[in-house]
């Protein structure tokens, strides 16, 4: 941004300083109304060149005064130079701005960014708190994608281990009907029923963990049992990743790396980086203890969630040749993923950029919300709520909101305020959920968003007239709120990369909340349709901006806003 006047004081400071390597970057000021535009560069240099902030600050003002494109340069603070642009210049970085934001062509010559995330366990309906992992995961495909980077979004399902065992002596024990005809509801049924008995009877655990040895070992009915059950919860998993707008290119789950852990046992005992543990078992010592003991592989040869993941690394490295592999999970998971790191890098094996996404525990503010059947809230009912909700809304709203597909509007402001209330706050907090707060029409919620983009978009179907930044011309001076609009729309590139760079999502939820503050401002304060001509032209290329702005943005968080409301 601001490239021809990073330029010029480039120039500038490299005639005054002819040994210096220095860049020039602007941002915006920190008290919004001090200028377009800020550079901390005579802080940073006043030590290397052994002269006072002040001098080199005062040194760049006097060389950027005569700039055709400044209006206004000044000295600020200890050496901040605060520069005001002409509206032309001004209007000439909005386009490149504009452009700049646009989705990439996709980089040919990279490997492929592989962003894991959702990884239900299978046999469970999704819980409420999947929508966490799942919201944060697709958003950061949407963003890298953006960016032009190939994705590879990634659903690990969890098919794999112990619960199966449960799962199936509970069905033996307990079931009424054939496991094709049980719903996912069912066989959590079944499920909670086992923990519940092997309360009492503790040879259960027994037969589980048998059962699940055997899975292991390839036993016919067993596997076949299994396959129907990974049948039936991918099915239903379907419907609610449609409702959230969540797709995965992938959904290999544990059990695809079910014959690829014995190699990796093999090379780790080989390299003496897997030693023998308690009672037969395979563990890792980390050296000076920097984590516990990671087990590997049980006494009685079960593997294990660590062994499935150390061959998961393994192929999806071999197969991809990822640039980095992103797995997003709550953050009771800190630990094993910094063990199956460490591991890795023990075994010898050159990792990618590698990340665990971590999120915080969710909490509602709403007892009534936090406990039903079998301690699992499903994600199905929370959804459902929030359209109910939604719809309660529109309807005490009455005129106030105009749409002509009530339904569709409730489950896009519903199911969007969910996505949007986990979407909005640092991820690695703790998340309390507000339904007040979350379908709020003047906070930072989706509806408020949602009203602002329909908003900028009926001012513009009322104008009845092309609309571009490119036919803006002979505006002589704009009101504060319209600079204060264009300054924040300018920001929205620094927001996507921000966003992408962090992976924290808040960033851009934060930045698209900023920009309709200050549009419903500028909207409030100024004229757009009655205003003279020229200013008209103008206001009505700052509403077409917000409305494309809010609206690709909010796409990125998978959000969707509606044309009218
Ligand atoms: N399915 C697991 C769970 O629900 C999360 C999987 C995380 N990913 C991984 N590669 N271990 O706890």
């Amino acid at each position: 941004m601001f490239a021809s006047l990073s330029q010029q004081a480039k120039r500038l400071l490299q005639a005054e300083f002819p040994d210096l390597e220095v860049d020039v970057a602007w941002e915006r000021p920190s008290a919004r109304d001090h200028g377009d535009c800020t550079t901390t560069v005579a802080l940073q240099l006043a030590k290397k060149v052994g002269r006072s902030p002040k001098e080199i600050a005062q040194f760049l003002v006097d060389g950027l005064q005569n700039m055709p494109d400044v209006e206004n340069v000044e000295l600020a603070g200890p050496g901040y130079v605060n520069v005001r642009l002409t509206l032309p210049a001004l209007l000439k970085e909005l386009e490149a701005a504009m452009n700049e934001a646009k989705p990439k062509e996709s980089k040919k010559d990279e490997g492929p960014v592989i962003i894991e995330y959702s990884q239900p366990n299978i046999a469970k309906p999704l819980g409420a708190h999947h929508i966490i992992g799942t919201a944060i995961g697709q958003a950061l495909v949407n963003i890298y994608r953006h960016a032009g980077h190939t994705v590879i979004a990634w659903n690990y399902l969890g098919d794999y281990g112990t619960q199966f065992g449960k799962l199936s002596v509970a069905f033996s024990k307990w079931g009424t009907k054939p496991v094709e005809q049980c719903s996912v509801d069912d066989l959590l049924d079944l499920y909670v029923k086992f923990h519940e008995e092997a309360e009492q009877d503790k040879a259960l655990e027994d037969l589980g963990r048998a059962a699940s040895l055997r899975l292991e070992e390839g036993d016919e009915e067993l596997r076949a049992f299994w396959k129907k059950v990974v049948a039936i919860t991918k099915e239903s998993l379907g419907e609610l990743y449609r409702r959230l707008h969540v797709s995965f290119d992938l959904d290999l789950g544990e059990s695809f790396y079910e014959d690829k852990m014995v190699p990796v046992i093999e090379e780790g005992k080989a390299k003496g980086v897997f030693v023998e543990g308690e009672k037969g078992s395979l563990i890792v010592q980390f050296p000076n203890d920097l984590y516990p003991p990671y087990l590997i592989l049980r006494g009685d040869g079960a593997t294990l969630y660590s062994t499935r993941d150390l061959a998961q690394m393994k192929y999806r490295m071999e197969t991809y040749h990822p640039q980095a592999i992103f797995i997003a999970t709550d953050i009771a998971q800190k630990l094993h993923f910094e063990q199956l790191i460490e591991t890795c890098r023990m075994l010898g094996w050159e990792l990618p950029e590698f990340e665990n996404i971590l999120f915080g525990r969710m909490r509602f503010v709403e007892k009534s919300m936090s406990t039903r059947k079998g301690n699992i809230l499903k994600l199905e009912h929370v959804l459902d709520e929030a359209v109910e909700r939604a719809q309660k809304v529109i309807a005490e709203r009455g005129d106030a909101i105009q749409t002509d597909e009530p339904a569709a509007l409730a489950e896009m402001m519903g199911v969007g305020a969910l996505v949007y209330g986990i979407l909005s706050q640092n991820r690695k907090m703790d998340l309390v959920f507000d339904w007040e707060k979350m379908l709020s029409f003047d906070g930072n919620s989706a509806p408020y968003l949602q009203y602002t983009h329909a908003r900028a978009r009926s001012v513009l179907r009322k104008a009845e007239q092309e609309v571009s930044v490119q036919g803006v011309t002979g505006v002589t001076a704009m009101a504060p709120h319209d600079r204060l609009l264009v300054n924040t729309l300018l920001q929205y590139p620094t927001a996507l990369q921000e966003a992408l760079d962090t992976r924290m999502p808040h960033k851009l939820a934060n930045y698209l909340y900023q920009l309709a503050q200050d549009f419903n401002a500028f909207y409030n304060a100024e004229s757009i349709l009655q205003a003279e001509e020229s200013l008209r032209k103008l206001r009505l290329a700052l509403t077409l901006l917000t409305a494309d702005t809010l609206r690709a943005g909010t796409a990125l968080l998978a959000i969707q806003v509606p044309d009218r409301m």
